[in-house]
């Protein structure tokens, strides 16, 4: 039995090297952690079960017949991270490049099937060249394996993937179908890279510029966190698996919090009244939620809404919000696709809804309507209808038009509705309202300035205030902005047994 046990620790000290203390060194140099030092540093001390650790791919050619490659460039287990269970994988770079062959893909996959058999979410931490080229389409074959798999455990148990390195070509393609993508300053993520990009189509760009990490926040909207590096990233996914339940039959955990219910008087002074002036919707979301501890996802795209994760009561809520601070809040196509896809993200998890209001309106343009705004607005009003998590909307200021709708009214779901003393809620703005209407009466008038101030002020007299609505119960209360936590804690906590059953179907079809 010694011999054995010597022969099996010399195999398994074998696989733990990975491509070799020489590779192993020059990706810390680079600034990197290795592959099995990510998992060390994410999940709980001591708690990591590796599975497939002596797998073997089965290729003869191209230079990898009898080629040993530990574990097959990837490290997959099970492990705890702040005592609830996970299943990973973490794809060695120093393994020929992280590529994914048959065998690595196949190991992931099933690290996959186990989180969806024992509910429990799935990280993916990839540093990978792609394909793996001297297995051909057994690679190909096992990518699609993994991506068929993202698909089954989409909406059952969360999916994480960190972009700690290169993730090029079919790589890209595994994070893109999971929930939340956290990239590091260290990596890029493209589906063809620069050289291939100034054959086809002469355009030069670099990597960094191609798929960096703020190329994926801003522009591509594909990434949803930016990470420093390895260890920000490892936080950072921690951080969100802190306020998510491990699968779509559980509630997130629930972290308890002293904060109380008492009036909030810095509420009274943070919105001007002054309809026009801007101002940053985050300072009212801290002031809401418990601990002002609010996660932003996507805080790099499309600022114009925010969106993100906070707890209230202990609980875990998905709050989405307007900022006035960029294009007065108005919604945009990327703003649009990016609420959307939240709401169905907290939907899918039983996390409610806290809608938070100070919209003027869809932004007009050619661009955002060349772009799809109707499409992409519908995904607005598709995601807040179909959820059926308790949903809360607050209008803080002004609430117009179509957008009033797209932002979780009563009539499109919201289950409770507040309003501050300064909510407008009408068809459009009252300068917009007038020309509309008046626009003859006016340039007829003796003094048309005057004449057009006075309209302005009806208008707002008649419709731009809270208590039209409330009239019309689309208010359930006119609420002091000081009261706002408390009003919002209580609608959640009578709501939590909220049930709201649709016709069976196989599934609806968001405008995609
Ligand atoms: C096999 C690979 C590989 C790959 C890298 N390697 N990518 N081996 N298949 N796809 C190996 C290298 O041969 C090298 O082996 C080691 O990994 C490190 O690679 P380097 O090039 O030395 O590292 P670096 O300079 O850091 O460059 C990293 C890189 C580059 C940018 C990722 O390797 C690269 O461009 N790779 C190819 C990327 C790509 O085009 N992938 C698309 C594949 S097709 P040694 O033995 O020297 O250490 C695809 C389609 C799938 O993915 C579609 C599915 C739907």
């Amino acid at each position: 039995m010694d011999d054995l046990v010597d022969d099996l620790r010399q195999r398994r000290d074998t696989v733990m090297l990975g491509g070799g203390e020489k590779r192993l060194e020059k990706q810390r140099d680079q600034g990197k952690m290795t592959a099995r030092e990510r998992v060390d540093n994410l999940v709980d001390d001591a708690s990591f079960e590796e599975f497939g650790i002596f797998a073997e791919h089965r290729q003869t050619q191209f230079g990898l017949g009898g080629r040993v490659i530990p574990a097959d460039g990837v490290v997959t287990g099970a492990a705890s991270i702040d005592g609830r269970l996970v299943h990973l994988a973490s794809q060695d770079f120093t393994v020929l490049g992280g590529s994914a062959g048959e065998v690595h893909s196949l190991k992931v996959a099933d690290a996959m099937k186990r989180s969806l058999k024992t509910g429990s979410p799935f990280v993916f931490l990839n540093d990978s060249g792609g394909a793996r080229v001297q297995e051909g389409i057994d690679s190909l074959s096992g990518y699609g394996q993994v991506f068929r798999s993202n698909v089954l455990l989409s909406g059952a148990v969360p999916q994480i993937s960190l972009i700690c390195g290169p993730c090029a070509g079919g790589a890209a393609y595994s994070p893109a179908l999971t929930d939340f993508v956290i990239q590091t300053r260290k990596a890029q993520m493209f589906i063809t890279g620069p050289q291939v990009i100034k054959q086809v189509t002469g355009e030069e760009i670099t990597a960094e510029q191609l798929g960096g990490a703020d190329s994926h926040m801003i522009h591509s909207g594909v990434v949803h966190f930016v990470a420093r590096d390895d260890a920000d990233a490892l936080h950072i996914c921690r951080r969100l698996l802190s306020f998510l339940p491990s699968n779509n039959l559980e509630d997130a955990p629930i972290v308890p919090c002293d904060d109380n219910l008492e009036p909030n008087p810095e509420l009274n002074n943070i919105v001007p009244v002054d309809h026009k002036a801007g101002y940053d919707i985050r300072a009212v979301i801290a002031e809401v939620v418990d601990r002002k501890d609010f996660l932003e996802v996507q805080a790099g795209h499309a600022t114009n809404m925010v969106v993100g994760f906070a707890r209230i009561l202990g609980r875990t809520v998905g709050i989405i919000a307007n900022q006035p601070m960029v294009l007065a809040g108005a919604i945009d196509n990327h703003a649009a696709n990016k609420a959307s896809r939240f709401i169905r993200f907290c939907n899918a998890f039983n996390i409610p809804l806290v809608t938070m209001v100070d919209v003027p309106g869809y932004l007009p343009g050619v661009e955002q309507e060349y772009n799809g705004i109707i499409r992409n607005g519908a995904k607005l009003l598709f995601a807040y209808s179909a959820a059926t998590v308790p949903m809360v909307q607050l209008i803080l200021r002004k609430s117009y038009g179509g957008a009033h709708v797209a932002m979780c009214s009563r009539d499109i779901g919201a289950d409770a509705v507040f309003a501050w003393p300064t909510a407008e809620v009408a068809v459009m703005g009252a300068e917009g309202a007038v020309e509309i209407v008046f626009r003859k009466e006016m340039a007829e008038a003796e003094d048309p300035v005057a004449r057009r101030a006075e309209l302005i002020a009806e208008y707002r007299e008649a419709f731009a205030s809270p208590y039209v609505a409330a009239g019309r119960r689309l208010v359930d209360d006119v609420i002091e902005p000081a009261d706002t936590r408390k009003h919002i804690a209580r609608a959640l906590e009578y709501l939590r047994n909220k049930r709201d059953q649709r016709p069976p179907k196989k599934h609806g079809l968001i405008p995609l």
